[in-house]
């Protein structure tokens, strides 16, 4: 836990910067990633860090197996298990599951049992008291002699196809909630994705491509407390290439900017829900401490991840202006490249509404004229 030595306000356990007055933390400045540095923050397997070893690792089995593990140490549950839809699509057979083995064997038709409901139904659910809920078959607690208290399951849906179920059983204290409902949506999303990606033999970079859409689908899902039209960031990564072209900038540096379009606002999926991403914050996350927190975070979550860590600069400092005016205040102005202006300019003009009410005064002059004769 910090305390922020310059407004008393902020406790964070991982930062380095207070998110809200951008005061340094540790007396250095600005974050910045070195490379090969290791600022991996939580220990056990998140969200991301499963993204990040998507990058690395082509076996499907251990990912599931580690996705399976990370739903039960986040959802503090006992148990659970990723079924997948067999090839005639009438039944659902377990391809992770902790505890029994004998589980492995089993086949679940559609329709039957909650995870048959939910397949067929495409629908999440809760279900907090299984043995009085008609829906429920005790039959695979007679085969394994475990009982059933609580189930929480979604389905995993990919291209519109239904993939399979994901599952966590027995909560270890109270009853399944909304929020873990919520985090398991994440996971069945990322298993889905994962699954779907292996199954169709892509490459990497497809699936690192499509793993790129959903997260930009769960920020525009969860929406922002930026007053930005929907479609926000596929409309500024729209934008990046003529920018780029016009200031002359490499290639390979507009698909790093497209990139970083795309995934800008990706904090508020962060602040929305920290342990999700593999974050500890102890402040409470109002809207304004979203808000103010989001490049940070975003910067966070993005570092560890291979193939997205050199995005981060561009990411924290994606409300920060060259007239030192924005957020965080201590990300030092000389530092403010025409790649983060680019990102900033834009996300500017869609917060503010018109082209009119861009203040040139913010951005170096060929920034702005680029933005200038692209927004028309
Ligand atoms: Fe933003
Ligand atoms: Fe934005």
């Amino acid at each position: 836990m910090d305390i922020c030595p310059k407004c008393n306000k902020v406790v964070l356990s991982d930062y380095k910067f207070c998110p809200k007055c951008g005061y340094s933390l540790t007396g250095q400045p600005a974050p910045v990633q070195e490379p090969g540095k290791d600022e991996s923050s939580i220990g056990s397997i998140s969200f991301f860090n499963v993204a990040q070893e998507l990058s690395s690792s082509s076996n499907l089995d251990e990912l599931l197996s580690k996705i399976s593990h990370s739903v039960e140490d986040i959802l503090n549950a006992d148990r659970s298990s990723v079924m997948l839809l067999d090839g005639s699509g009438k039944n659902l057979y377990f391809k992770s599951a902790s505890g029994e083995d004998i589980l492995k064997k089993l086949k679940v038709p559609l329709g039957k049992g909650i995870a048959g409901w939910i397949a067929q139904n495409r629908k999440s659910e809760i279900v907090n008291d299984p043995y009085n809920d008609e829906r429920f078959c005790p039959d695979t607690d007679k085969k394994t002699g475990y009982r059933t208290n609580s189930i929480i399951g979604v389905p995993m849906i990919a291209n519109n196809n239904l993939i399979g179920v994901v599952e966590a059983i027995n909560k270890k204290s109270g009853d399944f909630t909304k929020q873990d409902l919520d985090t398991l949506t994440g996971f069945a999303g990322l298993a889905a994705v994962i699954i779907n990606s292996t199954l169709a033999q892509t490459d990497q970079k497809n699936t690192f491509s499509n793993m790129m859409d959903f997260m930009v689908m769960g920020i525009e899902a969860l929406g922002t407390p930026e007053p930005t039209p929907k479609g926000h960031s596929w409309n500024m990564a729209r934008h990046i290439s003529q920018i780029g072209e016009k200031l002359g900038l490499p290639n390979k540096t507009i698909q790093k900017i497209h990139r970083a379009a795309l995934l800008h606002d990706i904090g508020f999926l962060g602040a929305e829900n920290p342990k999700l991403v593999g974050l500890n914050i102890d402040i409470d996350l109002t809207p304004e401490n979203r808000y103010r927190l989001h490049p940070l975070i975003g910067g966070e979550m993005v570092k560890g991840i291979k193939m997205l860590k050199e995005l981060k600069p561009i990411i924290a400092a994606h409300h920060r202006y060259r007239d030192g005016t924005g957020f965080p205040e201590n990300i030092p102005t000389d530092t403010i490249t025409p790649e983060i202006e680019i990102i900033s300019i834009l996300e500017y003009y869609y917060m503010a509404g018109s082209k009119e009410k861009v203040d040139p005064a913010k951005f170096s002059p060929q920034v702005y004229k680029a933005f200038s004769e692209t927004i028309t």
